[in-house]
């Protein structure tokens, strides 16, 4: 009796399978559970900030001076950026409103030591109070120690032509103020992220001189280069003195670039230089120990500094977009980056290339170290692309994780909309709205379904 019910009810369901794959139902039913790509449990979901663009008055650091020289278009400066100095906690319950789990945040090296080797009590306990309140709202902490800003007393430190990240003295000075901040604050933080970008610092600051401290000479950037990579290594040595199983990486801007004319050899020449250069030898020379930085026959600078070896615990990434190279001897630099105008773009006109996200990834693979996506977003005053652009990119760093890459988890730029360094605050990066007049914060839309993601640790959201 029991069996011919089990037969009869099998038998329904076959004829229902049979007739769900006629129609083409099943299939399509079977591969979108299939394919529904679902991160690790322990995935880190979270987003990213740093100090001079949110916490407003950094008065003692090279970018509020440079600000108050009118580099910025209409004399723009950061001024109270987004008050989170004093606001943090209402980006912070944001984050966790959309059930996220961590925040990444810069301490402001200018605060911390407005003097050189004077620390400031009351900044310390400031940036103290920040880091329990998050731990309070449940996110783990990735601290930035340097993202873009120096203090002044540092910028003014050497004579006009060795200053910054010129200077011979930095590495040593910033190693010295990483103990302090280690002994500190060490306790609250889940992730090191010693130097924010170091090519774009470079590129901006010493090759074309749009940034302070504003240096034009192609000759000495690699070796402003050199002062970061020496920098990050004795950051990393002093965290690990102090806390052995720390994490410790740096935040690497990779982009992808690709020729303009796909047919054209010189183009491909231009892209396979500057995608050596861009994206690898800073992480080279951490591999080995040996500096070699190079684009063509001027930008070159060699130097051997075994104490950088191997001082990587995970690669922090900021990925946002694909350039095309066209070869061009008329320039300087001898190319020159073509807009692709057949993509969609985000408001800063920067090309919107989700595949890009993966092709970074499987990049770094050969590292063979974890990878935190430390930066990801798109200016979207109106919110019409950005919750597509996080689940594409998410589908391709899902699709790298396949592959073998091990990804850690992703950060979003940003939380709430901030200051832009020299774009101001046109662009829109938040997933929060900021009323520049009231600093109300307001979530967008989009929010939403990256809070989806994370709270259900799959894309499935993006298919509805
Ligand atoms: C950078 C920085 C961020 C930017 C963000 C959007 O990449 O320049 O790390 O400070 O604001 O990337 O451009």
């Amino acid at each position: 009796m029991i069996l011919a019910r089990i037969r009869a009810r099998a038998y329904r369901f076959a004829c229902l399978a049979a007739l769900l794959t006629l129609s083409g139902i099943a299939p399509r039913v079977l591969v979108a559970a299939s394919m529904a790509p679902s991160f690790p449990s322990n995935f880190i979901w979270g987003v990213a900030t740093a100090a001079h663009q949110t916490e407003g008055g950094n008065t003692q650091n090279d970018w509020w001076e440079w600000e108050q020289q009118c580099h910025l278009p209409r004399c723009e400066t950061s001024g109270i950026a987004t008050d989170s100095y004093h606001r943090y906690d209402e980006d912070l319950a944001l984050t966790q409103e959309l059930g996220l789990g961590a925040f990444r945040l810069s301490v402001e090296w200018s605060r911390l030591e407005p003097t050189a080797g004077k620390y400031s009590a009351a900044e310390f306990a400031h940036y103290r109070n920040v880091l329990q309140a998050a731990r309070a709202r449940g996110l783990k902490i990735v601290l930035t120690l340097q993202h873009f800003t120096l203090p002044l007393w540092i910028a003014h430190h050497a004579p006009q032509g060795a200053n910054s990240w010129l200077d011979p003295a930095l590495p040593r000075l910033f190693e010295r103020f990483t103990e302090k901040v280690v002994g500190e604050l060490g306790a609250y933080v889940d992730y090191w992220i010693t130097v924010n970008e170091p090519n774009v610092n470079i590129l901006t600051s010493y090759a074309v001189g749009v940034t302070p401290p504003g240096v034009q000479n192609l000759k000495k950037a690699p070796i402003a280069l050199a002062g970061f990579l020496k920098a990050h290594a004795l950051a990393y040595h002093a965290i690990h003195r102090a806390l052995p199983g720390a994490k410790v990486g740096f935040a690497h801007h990779m982009r992808v670039f690709d020729p303009y004319r796909s047919y054209n050899p010189l183009d491909q020449l231009a892209v396979g230089v500057l995608h050596e250069f861009w994206n690898h030898q800073f992480l080279r020379a951490i591999q080995t120990g040996r500096i070699h930085f190079q684009v063509g026959t001027v930008f070159n600078h060699r130097e051997d500094y075994p104490l950088a070896r191997g001082t990587l615990d995970f690669i922090g990434v900021n990925y946002y977009t694909r350039d095309l190279i066209k070869r061009d001897i008329s320039t300087p630099q001898g190319f020159v980056i073509q807009p692709n105008k057949k993509a969609l773009k985000s408001d800063m006109g920067w090309e919107i290339y989700p595949f890009g996200m993966y092709r970074v990834l499987m990049d770094l693979k050969p590292y063979k170290l974890p990878v935190l996506i430390a930066e990801n977003g798109l200016a979207d005053a109106a919110d019409s692309m950005r919750a597509r652009f996080i689940c594409d990119h998410l589908r391709e760093v899902r699709r790298a994780m396949k592959a073998g890459v091990r990804v850690l988890g992703y950060l979003h730029w940003s939380i709430i909309d901030n200051f832009e360094w020299i774009s101001g605050r046109g662009p829109r990066f938040g997933l929060a709205e900021i009323d520049y007049t009231t600093l109300e914060r307001r979530l967008r839309p989009s929010a939403y379904v990256y809070s989806r993601i994370a709270r259900e640790g799959n894309l499935d959201v993006c298919a509805r």
